[in-house]
């Protein structure tokens, strides 16, 4: 019996986040050094319509029928199910292995959905394009934190750097002078659904001060877009560090984030900011490229527990776009 092998990356969010989710621009690449594998393998021997799924990092091995029906895993089997309208199915076994730090602003959940539903509609014979792969890995996103702006599953799925506005169709980054990010990970795990739930509280208290912020925040995705796509992606460190202090005020930065970032910026960075939901999670610089090493040593004795290099390029899977 054949398996059904499918990937998804990781991903950072270049500038953006929170702002996105009231409608502001933002932009997003995908991180393709990390990623999830989901391997889905009939298993004829056991009675059709049942499943396994097993995702050894977070410990799971059960029954997809076992599993709390708000459960993403179970949601994208789910969501596949109807998608292909299979009320019946061959027995089958999902696998779900990733090399994406869980909970670190680097997408994990969007990348185990992603690589989900396409594994499992390649076993069902209805591959799916990418858009509806998107679309049903936005549904899973929905449990994880209630309203996302959907850039998560949109540049996971795409695996191409993305000008994001919600509900708006796809604009992808066209990179045109390739450049690399130091993504340095805090160490603290964060789920995005607290900091998103609490930003919203503070936007219901002060709407004017925070559409301001979401609007300054906005201008700062449009400016480095045009930098990326002009040729001078060294410029966008300013606007990084500016788009950092920004997030500080709306509330979601940390002393470990800011010291990240201050020792980035100290240390030659040409800029640095927090990426994703914030609080925790990871930290990302633009570094000279005869800084790398160097900043990698300053990120680590400041307290990162882990740096990856990424090349933000518009190449899909090492071929240009
Ligand atoms: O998944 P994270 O932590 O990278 O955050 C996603 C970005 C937010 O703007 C905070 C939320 C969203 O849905 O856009």
């Amino acid at each position: 019996m054949p398996a059904f092998t499918a990937t998804a990356p990781g991903k950072v969010i270049l500038c953006g986040e929170h702002a996105v989710v009231y409608g502001q621009p933002a932009l997003a690449v995908p991180v393709m050094g990390v990623r999830t594998r989901a391997v889905v393998r009939a298993e004829p021997q056991r009675p059709p319509s049942t499943a396994r799924i097993q995702a050894p990092q977070i410990d799971l091995d059960d029954e997809w029928a076992h599993l709390p029906e708000d459960h993403p895993l179970r949601r994208c089997v789910s969501l596949v199910f109807q998608e292909c309208g299979a009320r019946q199915f061959p027995a089958f076994r999902l696998r779900l292995t990733s090399t994406i730090p869980i909970a670190a602003g680097l997408g994990s959940g969007a990348a185990a959905a992603v690589a989900t539903i396409r594994a499992l509609a390649a076993f069902l014979g209805h591959p799916l394009p990418v858009e509806r792969v998107s679309a049903l890995a936005f549904e899973v996103e929905k449990l994880h934190h209630g309203t996302p702006s959907g850039i998560d599953n949109t540049v996971i799925a795409y695996a191409q750097p993305i000008y994001y506005r919600k509900d708006l169709p796809l604009e992808r980054l066209k990179v045109t002078r390739p450049f690399s990010l130091l993504i340095a990970d805090s160490g603290v795990p964060s789920p995005t659904a607290l900091t998103v739930a609490e930003v919203r509280r503070r936007w219901e208290a002060d709407k004017e001060k925070y559409e301001a912020l979401f609007s300054a925040m906005g201008e700062i995705a449009r400016a480095a877009r045009q930098l990326i796509e002009g040729g001078e992606p060294e410029q966008l460190g300013p606007l990084m560090t500016q788009n950092h202090a920004l997030l500080r005020e709306i509330g979601v930065s940390s002393p470990k984030l800011d010291r990240l970032v201050n020792v980035a910026c100290k240390m030659g960075a040409y800029g640095a900011k927090l990426s994703g939901g914030g609080r925790g999670g990871n930290v990302i610089v633009l570094s000279p490229e005869d800084q790398v090493e160097s900043l990698i040593f300053a990120l680590t004795e400041a307290g990162a527990v882990r740096v990856i290099v990424t090349r933000v390029t518009s190449a899909i899977g090492g071929r240009r776009a």
